[in-house]
């Protein structure tokens, strides 16, 4: 019999082509860019298994270009780039990798608020552009993020590592909105249910991390800025669809926030004219939530081993639930 195909759709390192390469034959996008959308659609004409990177759509038109195929793995946790439906519709199965990015994106939104609070993008510029004289010093004031109040908006298994640092690391005291309530997390971290608009009115730093749904998509908007302290820091890293960004930007040069820390985007790459780029109470990064070294070498080989799995007809453990069987 044929041996399976996989096609890694990034350049993924060659410790995961041999892992791959011991079950199944293994082609890669081996540049440093992303693959452009022809070139993968020839490249999977025949694959039965494909790994990629969260940004590649799986539609309808990927899906008829490789009848073969019988997994997709993510390697990112969010998979909203899945057109679940069209998926399903094919049997073709989606994984993702949970959990083992948690600590690396939790560290990241950190570095979201400790870097708005104390203005430290903002400063360095300032220092670099020697700027700094003496006598400045309350140009150069912050606002404090221990001792005071955030609020996670999805309390997932990264708003849980949030919390956590929130908590113990900072002596903050941590309101969270989730769709359940989360008992067991609200001892063993002693953190509190709020309802969305409490946590919204009463929060200093707001850290946005839920998922991009139907139901997610621009949650926070308009409405929800008029509604936030003015001294409040917003921040998100989950996706850029799950806030108006009009609103954002709005809210930021009209002083209704001081101001966030983003690491997405609706558009991405963020583009030239975006007005965020303009700001000075914004601190901009280019999604990399998970972007560490370890962290993203994890996540290819979890999604490397969830696509052996499924192509040799064992269970994958990373399977999303809309998929599951
Ligand atoms: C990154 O955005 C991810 O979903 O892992």
């Amino acid at each position: 019999m044929d041996k399976s195909k996989v096609f890694i759709a990034k350049n993924a390192g060659q410790e995961v082509v041999k892992y791959i390469s011991k079950y199944c034959d293994c082609g890669m996008w081996d540049k440093n860019s992303g693959i452009p959308r022809k070139k993968l659609l020839e490249a999977i004409q025949n694959a039965d298994g494909l790994i990629i990177p969260g940004d590649i759509k799986v539609d309808e038109e990927l899906l008829s270009k490789a009848p073969k195929l019988k997994v997709v793995c993510n390697t990112a946790v969010g998979y909203d780039n899945f057109d679940l439906k069209a998926m399903k519709e094919r049997n073709v199965v989606g994984t993702n990798t949970p959990n083992i990015l948690n600590d690396s994106v939790a560290d990241l939104v950190f570095t979201l608020i400790l870097s708005t609070a104390r203005r430290a993008v903002e400063l360095d510029r300032y220092v670099r552009n020697n700027k700094w004289h003496v006598g400045d010093e309350k140009n150069l004031f912050g606002i404090d993020v221990h001792h005071r109040t955030i609020g996670i908006i999805g309390l997932g298994r990264i708003g849980e590592a949030i919390a956590k640092r929130a908590k113990f690391g900072f002596d903050m005291e941590v309101l969270y909105y989730n769709r359940h309530r989360k008992i067991e997390a609200e001892e063993k971290l002693g953190i509190k249910y709020a309802g969305f608009e409490t946590l919204i009115k009463k929060s200093d730093f707001i850290v946005l991390m839920t998922p991009f749904t139907k139901e997610t998509y621009r949650l926070v908007d308009y409405r929800e800025f008029e509604m936030m302290k003015d001294t409040a820091i917003f921040i998100n890293a989950s996706r850029g669809q799950t806030v108006n960004e009009h609103a954002l930007i709005g809210a930021l040069k009209n002083g209704q926030i001081l101001g966030a820390g983003l690491d997405v985007y609706e558009h991405e790459p963020i583009k030239k004219d975006n007005p965020l780029l303009e700001l000075n109470n914004v601190v901009l990064l280019p999604h990399i939530g998970s972007a560490t070294e370890k962290t993203r070498s994890d996540m290819i080989m979890m999604a490397a081993e969830n696509a052996i799995k499924v192509l040799n007809g064992e269970e994958a453990p990373n399977v999303v639930p809309e998929l599951k069987l």
